[in-house]
């Protein structure tokens, strides 16, 4: 069954509107129980617009309750309205003012898209189709024009009024109501026009850039949280710093404004001057959030912030070119993180992150280029491909390039762009234009979908002293792209002698070699190093030089020899992943590790420990023993996670079993002693002592050491770390501690989050009656997307064995909740259901079993755009 239209849309047809929009004013009454948004748009033919050519505007659900051209009622045959389109028949040859009025209904809309309420709080997302929910318009990014926004509303509930730019008025209405106005200034598309109208606290604070404008900061929240603001604050002032420092962008208002809402469809919206989130991603205190809700709340601000010049300044030319703003933000907001914590730590962060989500969705059958080139849902394409696959390729750039002539294209962009919106094209001339480069190869990393395997090999030649290294690169098939080029690939390198430090050679051959950087940009290329004394063993794609899977064909004990011995800290945390992985995919398979092998690994598990020159964030890292998700990418196909599983828990015994009193001793070492602070020297330590009791729970059946944690815990990085991982072990403790934890915080919906992400990792055969019932109580909050996706998201992204069981129980719940979630808000719906993009991999039962949950989905509901287009991939 299908309800909603099918319509591909395709960047080929891309073409500018006829028409121009030159100024907005808005004018929104905002009443308790309506809104009416009366626009009044100032339009101009653009040159070469033949006269009579009609002008379409688009609508969501919207019914036209009055228009009128120059002041002048427009007679019934002049124009057609419905609920998605507004078509002036033969407008005015000349500019002229279009007048229009609509009444919505912001309670109602549990789409989250458009004008709606939030607890109370009047709200707008229109990124990037919901302005057209709140007026008929030209919703698209490259109609871009100055807003004039009136808003009056009820002084008694919503005395905070706020809009893009800068507030020029505001007064007394009479009968209750007040009014104010903002003006904008600089020329927008309608995806940045926000407005929040509502009773709310505030912090504040201002930041004075260097050319020496003091700009006004604040951050509206609910009456209460105030406190919980701080961090964020704090994290708004350094990204201000250092956009300036860094890439000389300084803020362009007097003003910036962030609220904290709770209903929100995803992370945070960067609106001009005034940026909305999830309040997830602002309230932060010790004993509610965690080290890593710390993180992204610092990581979130800097995001948006950035966006005011990577998005804002510069937009895109049209939703194709997403990545122009979000694969370079995440870049920098990567790069921002790694500025002010530790560079090696956050690369690892990153790429675990980028391997965990990224990869999946190349190699399975939601896979897309960077830069799109058709689309049935724009929604579906907020993707991590395009952000973190696109932040990937950003940053080889910037590797290929040197970060002298990487800044030199980025001062170009702003310099030629500014004001514009723009492509990706244009995005790679400036580096080509600035440095001479000829990027003509390197812009395919935008165009092709699927992530480039490249494969290793290599000789040493005693005699002659030559060391042949040989790189091949291959990108599976993806979807509508049968045909694959050869990519532009960096390849950072290094060749550890048998001491451990680098070797030096006399001559290179056989390809281009810059320094330490290898361009692989054909199929296949043999280099030959000349005057090598010994055999050496090469450290291939240091710092994650490219976003590939290497098969580097080193042994265990090459591997771990880069363990102990890579000066590139990436590389020496990849060796003790890869060996790990490759222990449990072979025994998963039958073919049993050797004592010699757990033994090596255990060794250079505890050197790593003991060695006083690592940090603890990173030692953190380096003894995790990846996931089952992630074993089972690695084994790419018929992957049976049972099978894995089990593996899995026998390594972490063999290597953890031995040594769990040498573990527990370090663990108890490194409590802290001083109050909470999230900075990255304690949490550092609070991440490797978590470590730590992941081994001694998984490894060792230390549940107890867990349970004492969770009852001592003085903040909640360790109390939720005691809590989830007991869950995840499904240790005799781990009910009483999820009880508890339900009613130590009743009332807190973050921490209720957290609880939901917890149970979802259960992997008891239990756990799908328990979701069920958590989803069926009456006070569950059905239309709030974070507690969907606490449950449901993490449930089926996290590798539960209870999602991918092989009766089919697991796929058929989160079907029919999709199901359900659909009716109230598509598009959270359409990506909870993005996590039966592993099908293809696992074995042919657990398959079909999905399959045939997701064929009932399809014929049993009326289904929105957004699951229909998703589901219809990957059912392809
Ligand atoms: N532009 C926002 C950000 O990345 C996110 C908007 C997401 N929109 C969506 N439809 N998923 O900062
Ligand atoms: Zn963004």
């Amino acid at each position: 069954m299908r309800t909603d239209t099918e319509q591909t849309i395709y960047l080929k047809d891309y073409a500018p509107t006829p028409y121009r929009i030159v100024s907005v004013e808005l004018d929104f009454r905002i009443l308790e129980d309506s809104t009416r948004v009366r626009a009044q748009l100032t339009i101009e033919p653009r040159e070469g617009t033949a006269p009579g050519t009609a002008l379409v505007l688009d609508g969501d659900d919207l019914k036209l309750d009055g228009i009128a051209i120059d002041g002048a009622p427009l007679m019934l045959s002049a124009y057609l309205a419905d609920a998605t389109s507004l078509t002036l028949i033969e407008p005015p040859h000349r500019r002229f003012v279009l007048d229009t009025e609509v009444t919505l209904d912001p309670a109602a809309n549990t789409k989250l898209m458009g004008l709606y309420r939030s607890s109370g709080t009047w709200c707008t997302q229109c990124e990037p189709e919901g302005f057209r929910r709140i007026t008929y318009y030209l919703d698209r990014p490259d109609v871009l024009a100055p807003f004039t926004v009136r808003m009056t509303a009820p002084l008694a509930i919503a005395p905070v009024l706020l809009a893009n730019g800068n507030p020029i008025d505001r007064g007394d209405a009479g009968d209750g109501m007040h009014y104010a106005v903002w003006h904008d200034p600089f020329p927008k598309p309608a995806y940045l026009f926000a407005l929040v109208a509502g009773d709310l606290g505030s912090t504040t604070d201002s930041f004075t850039t260097t050319s020496g404008r003091k700009i006004d900061l604040a951050i509206y929240c609910t009456h209460g949280k105030e406190g919980e603001c701080h961090h964020a604050m704090d994290s708004l002032k350094r990204s201000m710093a250092w956009d300036e420092r860094r890439f000389g962008r300084e803020y362009d208002l007097d003003i910036f404004n962030i609220v904290a809402v709770s209903d929100f469809n995803f992370g945070a919206m960067e609106n001009k001057g005034l940026n909305i989130f999830n309040d997830k991603l602002v309230f932060a205190q010790p004993e509610t959030a965690t080290d890593a809700n710390y993180h992204s709340i610092e990581r979130v601000i800097a995001h948006e912030y950035f966006h005011n010049w990577t998005g804002n300044r510069i937009t895109c030319r049209d939703w194709f070119q997403l990545c122009l703003k979000e694969g370079l933000t995440v870049y920098r907001d990567q790069e921002f993180s790694s500025d002010e914590h530790s560079r090696p730590v956050q690369r690892i962060h990153d790429v675990q992150n980028l391997r965990t989500n990224q990869f999946p969705e190349d190699g399975g059958p939601l896979a897309h280029p960077p830069r799109p080139d058709h689309y049935r849902e724009i929604n579906n394409f907020y993707t991590t491909t395009v952000y973190e696959k696109g932040a990937e390729i950003v940053r080889m750039l910037a590797t290929l390039l040197g970060e002298a002539d990487f800044r030199k294209g980025m001062d170009l962009y702003f310099e030629r762009h500014d004001g514009e919106a723009t492509t990706i094209e244009a995005f790679v001339k400036v580096f080509e234009d600035a440095t001479g480069t000829d990027l003509g190869q390197f812009i395919t990393w935008y165009l092709q979908a699927g992530t480039p395997q490249v494969t290793a090999s290599d000789r040493y030649d005693a005699d002659s002293q030559t060391y042949t290294l040989t790189l091949t690169q291959k990108v599976d098939p993806t979807p509508g792209q049968p045909d694959k080029q050869p990519l532009l690939i960096p390849v950072r390198f290094g060749l550890l002698g048998p001491n451990g430090s680098e070797t030096s050679w006399t001559a290179i051959s056989g390809a281009t070699v810059r320094d330490d950087l290898i361009l692989l940009d054909r199929d296949s290329v043999t280099l030959t190093f000349s005057g090598i004394a010994n055999r050496p063993v090469p450290s291939l794609f240091r710092g994650f030089s490219a976003p590939v899977k290497l098969a580097s064909g080193l042994s265990q004990d090459d591997l771990l020899f880069l363990a102990r011995h890579d000066s590139d800290p990436f590389n020496r945390w990849d060796a003790l992943q890869t060996v790990s992985t490759h222990l449990i995919a072979e025994a998963s398979a039958g073919r049993r590790w050797s004592a010699g092998d757990t033994d090596a690994l255990r060794s250079a598990v505890v050197d790593t420990l003991e060695n006083s020159d690592l940090d603890p964030a990173f030692k953190a890292q380096a003894i995790a023993i990846p996931g089952v998700s992630a074993i089972g990418r690695h084994i790419g196909k018929d992957v049976d996670p049972d099978a894995i599983a089990k593996a899995r828990l026998d390594l972490l015994s063999e290597l953890a079993g031995p040594i769990a009193e040498k573990l527990a001793a370090l663990y108890t070492a490194l409590a802290i002693a001083e109050p909470y602070s999230p900075d990255a020297a304690q949490a550092g330590r609070r991440a490797l002592r978590n470590g730590l009791m992941h081994l001694l729970v998984a490894g060792a059946g230390r549940g107890d050491v867990a349970a004492a944690q969770y009852e001592s815990a003085t903040n909640m990085t360790d109390r939720y770390a005691a809590m989830a991982i007991s869950a995840h072990y499904w240790t005799e403790q781990a009910p009483a501690l999820l009880g508890d934890f339900r009613t130590r915080f009743a009332g807190d919906p973050l921490v209720f989050d957290k609880w939901l992400m917890a149970s979802a990792q259960a992997p008891d055969d239990g756990a799908i009656e328990r979701m069920r019932a958590i989803l069926a109580a009456p006070d569950f909050p059905r239309t709030n997307p974070n507690r969907l996706r606490s449950l449901l998201g993490s449930f089926v992204m996290s590798g539960s064995p209870q999602f991918t069981r092989a009766d089919g129980a697991g796929f058929r719940f989160v079907a029919e909740a999709v199901a359900e979630i659909d009716k109230v808000n598509p598009q959270v719906a359409s990506r909870i259901l993005t996590g039966f993009r592993i099908l293809p991999m696992l074995e042919a039962g657990r398959r079909e079993a999905g399959r045939s949950a997701l064929e009932a989905l399809k014929s049993q509901h009326s289904l929105s755009r957004n699951v229909g287009e998703i589901l219809d991939r990957i059912l392809a």
